[in-house]
């Protein structure tokens, strides 16, 4: 059967491609890309078009194009993107009657197909975790505070709720630092039982206590020598470990169990809690002088909810990161993704990670739906209200984020105040009223 292609078929079969696709004027300019950029980098090709090179340049790494002008030749290169899916670009240069570049446009395709093709074995790691997906503001200026806190020595604290990546954070820290060929020794001090913490962290000389290994035993701080520890939970440290600690902290020297020559460690520390130690020190838990000593240099790390725009390249890493692991290939629909930005996300990136794992192993389809998602989430988008009642601590202000929630969807939609107020029944004046309000916000 013959068929022939009409522009529109021809522009729609392009847009469902596998691969990427993207096509540059002759300076620079983007004129087109197609839905799988949504995969690459996490953006909507309406993000993209219009757009130059050079305001997109963060998104991958290295480029291609400033040579294909310059040598007007076909080049392939190997990319890795913000979200860390690792491309292939082929990059060719179209050219116009007098042999002039018209266009460059450029076929990416990206590791998973790789993979599916040769059936590799999965790496568990397929990416390099060091790379922190990082788009909101404040974000960005948690990575900067760390990387400069990387060169310097002094002790840090990471604070931020449960699951918001600070474990992930100390280890960037680390592998920005001088120290980065040394070993990174993390010691939860919430897991270990007190009476043994001290032993673990400080070592102990032969024959220090009944019950002890004959031979003494090598502290973790020791054993990190050179490079960083990180202490989670610190918190938990009980008060007379602390007195020890901030020895450390101070001199660099500790003396092991049973003995009376100190040690000369050179490490660098990094605390890390969840919990509030200024409440701590109030009820006497834990030491001010220590706290004091841990504050000058700490970083917080907010929790998801309060910076969105990290949800979305969020979910495509972990989408892309688990197609991988499992050997699965899974698109997200608009309105999973939708929903899944309105979360509150008590557990931060962890449960980000857990959510997106669990539907691409589950979820039947190629793509992913609001009736895939864990029925708490699914059934609060049919009680149109995606609040946790137990979270609210003011009515007005409950009230006036929901408010906003659906002025700004209808906008999105809409896109004019006319046409919103005719979508949500109000008068005009009226949604003019309250976009200016929530959109200025
Ligand atoms: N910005 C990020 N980009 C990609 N993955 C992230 C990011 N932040 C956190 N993660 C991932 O989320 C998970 C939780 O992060 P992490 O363990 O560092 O959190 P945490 O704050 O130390 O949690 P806890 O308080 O329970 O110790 C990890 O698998 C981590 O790799
Ligand atoms: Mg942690």
């Amino acid at each position: 059967m013959t068929h022939d292609l009409t522009y529109d078929d021809f522009f729609d079969i392009v847009d469902n491609l596998y691969d990427e696709i993207w096509v540059y004027d002759n300076n620079y300019k983007i004129v087109y890309v197609n839905k799988a950029v949504k995969r690459h980098y996490g953006l909507n090709p309406d993000d993209i078009i219009g757009k130059t090179f050079f305001e997109m340049l963060k998104f991958w790494d290295p480029s291609v194009l400033p040579s294909i002008y310059k040598s007007k030749k076909i080049h392939a290169i190997r990319q890795y993107s913000n979200i860390g899916v690792e491309l292939f670009n082929i990059a060719t240069p179209i050219f116009d009657k007098d042999g002039e570049i018209k266009f460059v446009a450029m076929s990416v395709r990206d590791k998973l197909y790789d993979n599916i093709l040769i059936q590799n074995n999965y790496d568990e790691n397929p990416f390099d975790y060091s790379d922190i997906i990082c788009v909101s503001d404040v974000m960005k200026r948690c990575l900067k505070i760390a990387e400069k806190l990387s060169d310097i020595d002094s002790i840090c604290l990471i604070t931020g709720e449960s699951g918001t990546g600070k474990t992930m954070l100390a280890k960037y820290i680390h592998d920005h630092s001088p120290r980065k060929d040394k070993p990174f020794v993390s010691i939860n001090c919430s897991a270990i039982p007190s009476e043994l913490l001290e032993s673990e962290l400080f070592g102990y000389k032969r024959g220090a206590f009944t019950g002890a290994n004959v031979n003494g035993k090598l502290g973790l701080l020791e054993t990190a020598s050179g490079g960083t520890v990180l202490l989670d939970e610190i918190g938990e440290i009980p008060y007379t470990i602390q007195a020890k600690l901030l020895h450390v902290i101070q001199d660099k020297t500790f003396f092991p169990i049973g003995s009376t020559k100190p040690i000369k460690v050179d490490i660098k520390i990094i605390a890390a809690t969840n919990r509030d130690i200024q409440k701590l020190c109030m009820t006497g838990l834990f030491r001010e002088d220590l706290y004091y000593r841990l504050k000058v240099f700490e970083i917080y790390i907010p929790p998801l909810r309060e910076r969105q725009e990290d949800i979305e390249p969020l979910i495509f890493f972990f989408l892309n990161k688990y197609s991988q692991k499992y050997n699965l290939s899974h698109e997200i629909s608009q309105k999973t993704i939708e929903i899944l930005k309105l979360n509150t996300w008590r557990g931060n990136i962890r449960e980000l990670s857990n959510v997106i794992e669990r539907m691409v192993v589950i979820t039947e389809n190629f793509k992913i739906e609001p009736s895939d998602l864990p029925s708490d989430m699914f059934s609060y988008q049919y009680n149109g209200n995606s609040e946790d009642i137990g979270s609210i601590t003011s009515f007005d202000d409950a009230v006036e984020k929901y408010e906003s929630k659906i002025i700004l969807k209808a906008y999105e939609k809409h896109k004019t105040s006319r046409k919103v107020a005719a979508a949500l029944s109000i008068s005009q004046t009226r949604a003019t009223k309250l976009l200016k309000k929530y959109l200025n916000k």
